[in-house]
């Protein structure tokens, strides 16, 4: 029998909830389709941080390396520990020493969710760069606390790292509509984003059968709202690509529908699968996150894995759940409810 082990690491706030709920489904569906998936539960977090100064431990990344995966919750206690220290000691390393350069995030809505918009048959592939550009983590502080105190956040894009991220979302484009919009904000920065508008030119030479339109990011932002129809397959830096899919999840509903796939597409290191969405400090606790967004990035995990067929009946079963109305208007189903009606609806 097949058997994959996946690294487990609930961190904080709701993430622990959203995890545990997707954990049943996924281990229900290896059931019925045959295979095992074994998880080991890392307790890395802000909680790990406050008894031991350190969000994993110093040899965390290679523990990790040993998994055929890794599924994550949310990772930030901002009362407790500062954004800047969480994320840089555990989620951002993760996805730079794994190379896990596409972050993957679909947004189109479930069967009976309403969204914000009139439009409700839009489906939008964003490609996110995920592991330079604007977290590069380059830069510093000078004269701190003076009026002539000066910060500088330095943006590194490698021409490697943006012909990959382009030809990684062309491919995607091959296999969908072949429409593919890259995003910049090359009329204000002049060096990186034109860069990256070049690239896009020189690999459409290759990709003569993918449509391929450069936007500006304020202009599709403003066309993710207006007209998410005519999007297929977006490609955006990394900060963009963060902004554009908080955007995206709104689209679909709220960002507890939003899955996402950090993959490592050489598959020299394990991908790694989390929800868009945060710990949510403001519901944490209260059992009623929806916990459909790390579902679904739990499915996303299955066919990474080549468990097409049971990624499959994981989506069929959200749905299936979302077409009778369950999890579909916020505070009304709790996490538990919704779990238990897609385990349900399994076959
Ligand atoms: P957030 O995504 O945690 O919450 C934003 C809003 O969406 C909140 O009102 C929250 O209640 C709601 N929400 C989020 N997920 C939901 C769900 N599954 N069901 C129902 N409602 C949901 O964003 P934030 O408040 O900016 O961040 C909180 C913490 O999480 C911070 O520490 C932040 O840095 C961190 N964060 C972590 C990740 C990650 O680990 N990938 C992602 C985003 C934010
Ligand atoms: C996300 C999150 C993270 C990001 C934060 C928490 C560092 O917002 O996964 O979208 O910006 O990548
Ligand atoms: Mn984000």
């Amino acid at each position: 029998m097949k058997s994959y082990s996946i690294a487990l690491i609930p961190g904080d706030g709701i993430g622990r909830d959203v995890t545990a709920a997707a954990w049943t489904v996924l281990e229900t569906v290896a059931k019925h389709c045959g295979f095992v998936l074994t998880g080991t539960e890392l307790p890395w977090s802000c909680r790990f941080f406050k008894e031991t100064g350190r969000m994993m431990p110093e040899h965390g990344i290679d523990t990790l390396r040993g998994f055929d995966a890794i599924l994550l919750g949310a990772v930030g206690w901002p009362a407790e520990v500062p954004d800047s220290v969480s994320l840089h000691g555990l989620l951002l390393p993760i996805r730079k020493a794994f190379v896990q350069y596409a972050n993957i995030r679909p947004h189109r809505l479930l069967p009976g969710v309403k969204g914000p918009l009139r439009a409700e048959s839009f489906d939008i592939l964003c490609i996110r760069e995920n592991t330079e550009g604007e977290y590069s983590g380059a830069g510093g502080r000078v004269h701190q606390g003076t009026l002539n105190e000066v910060a500088v956040e330095t943006s590194i894009f490698t021409r490697a790292g943006v012909e990959r991220i382009l030809r990684f979302g062309f491919e995607q484009a091959r296999s969908r509509r072949r429409k593919l919009a890259s995003v910049t904000k090359s009329n204000a920065q002049k060096y990186s984003m034109v860069f990256w508008d070049e690239i896009t030119r020189k690999l459409a030479a290759d990709y003569p059968d993918v449509d391929v339109t450069s936007y500006h990011v304020d202009a599709l932002a403003a066309r993710m709202i207006m007209a998410p129809e005519s999007l297929d397959v977006v490609v955006a830096s990394n900060l963009f690509g963060d902004i554009l899919t908080d955007i995206g999840a709104a689209i679909q509903g709220g960002l507890g529908y939003a899955a996402s796939a950090n993959i490592n597409p050489d598959r020299s290191a394990p991908s790694m699968f989390e929800p868009v969405h945060g710990s949510a400090p403001d519901i944490a606790h209260l059992g009623i996150a929806n916990p459909i967004a790390t579902i679904w990035s739990g499915a996303m995990m299955l066919d990474h894995l080549g468990e097409k067929a049971a990624a499959g009946r994981v989506m069929k079963a959200v749905e299936a759940t979302t077409a009778r109305g369950i999890g579909t208007t916020p505070g009304k189903d709790n996490t538990e409810a919704i779990t238990a009606a897609i385990v349900a609806a399994l076959t």
